[in-house]
Parts: C-alpha cells; sequence; structure tokens
C-alpha cells in the first residue's frame, strides 16, 4: 500500500477524533465592557485662516495635542510634514490649504 494511504487514513481519524472533544468543551461566556477614552476636544488654538484650515484638515485622524506634542518644526518641515499627511495618509486638503496650515504651524510651533 501507498504511503499516502496512511496518511489520509491518520488523517481522517484526527478529524473523526477532535469532532466531539470539541464539541464537549463550554462555550466561552463574552461579557460587554464599558470603557472611557481619553477625549480629545482641544482644538488649535486661534480664530485666523490658519487656524480654521488646522481644524478643519487636521483633528479628523487626531487630537490637536498629537500634533501640538510634537518638537518644534522650522516651516519647510511643516510643509512637508502637511504633504505628507495629504499624500501617504490621505487627508482630504485641498492643495491650496496646504501652505496655510504649515504657515500657522511653524507660527504657533515653530523653532522660538
Ligand atoms: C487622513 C488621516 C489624517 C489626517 C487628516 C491628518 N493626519 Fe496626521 N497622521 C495621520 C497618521 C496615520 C499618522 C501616523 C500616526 C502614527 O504613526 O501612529 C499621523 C501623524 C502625524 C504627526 C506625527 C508625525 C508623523 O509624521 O507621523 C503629525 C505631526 C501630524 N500627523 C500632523 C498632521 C497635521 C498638521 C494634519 C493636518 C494638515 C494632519 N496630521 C492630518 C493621519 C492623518
Amino acid at each position: 500500500m501507498r504511503p499516502s494511504f496512511y496518511a489520509i487514513a491518520i488523517l481522517l481519524l484526527l478529524i473523526a477524533g477532535t469532532g466531539p472533544a470539541r464539541a464537549a468543551q463550554p462555550a466561552p461566556t463574552l461579557r460587554p465592557q464599558n470603557m472611557r477614552l481619553p477625549g480629545g476636544s482641544a482644538t488649535f488654538p486661534g480664530t485666523d485662516a490658519g487656524a480654521r484650515a488646522t481644524n478643519a484638515y487636521c483633528l479628523m485622524c487626531h487630537s490637536a495635542d498629537m500634533v501640538m506634542n510634537q518638537p518644534s518644526l522650522t516651516a519647510q518641515t511643516w510643509l512637508a510634514e502637511v504633504n505628507k499627511m495629504k499624500n501617504v495618509f490621505k487627508a482630504p486638503i485641498p492643495a491650496e490649504q496646504v501652505p496655510v496650515i504649515a504657515d500657522y504651524l511653524a507660527r504657533i510651533k515653530g523653532p522660538k
């Protein structure tokens, strides 16, 4: 007899053997849990065009705190960062708003 016959026979025995054993296990108990995630209600400060654009386009995926806790960056680096959000992470930022946001971020979170 070919060895594959034994392989199939053992496989069938294993399947037959695990079926009833699996059915005998008690069902896991699932209980709903409540949790409170930290709130992220902070917005970027100010009311000028830069603040408005940054609040409009930068808060849909992460918090203002997350951006403000980054190191201070130059205007050029903020521009690259905003472009990265737009091009890599697909943030729906209109092209003409990209420099507005980068200038604003360099003002509030640039090297002093
Ligand atoms: C479409 C979702 C989305 C939007 C909108 C978005 N980001 Fe992000 N951002 C991300 C993701 C994803 C990361 C990476 C997070 C991680 O690595 O944990 C990130 C990370 C960052 C970081 C951390 C440094 C880095 O490069 O990873 C900064 C700063 C940042 N975003 C700034 C901004 C600013 C400013 C805007 C508005 C122009 C913005 N983001 C809008 C998705 C977004």
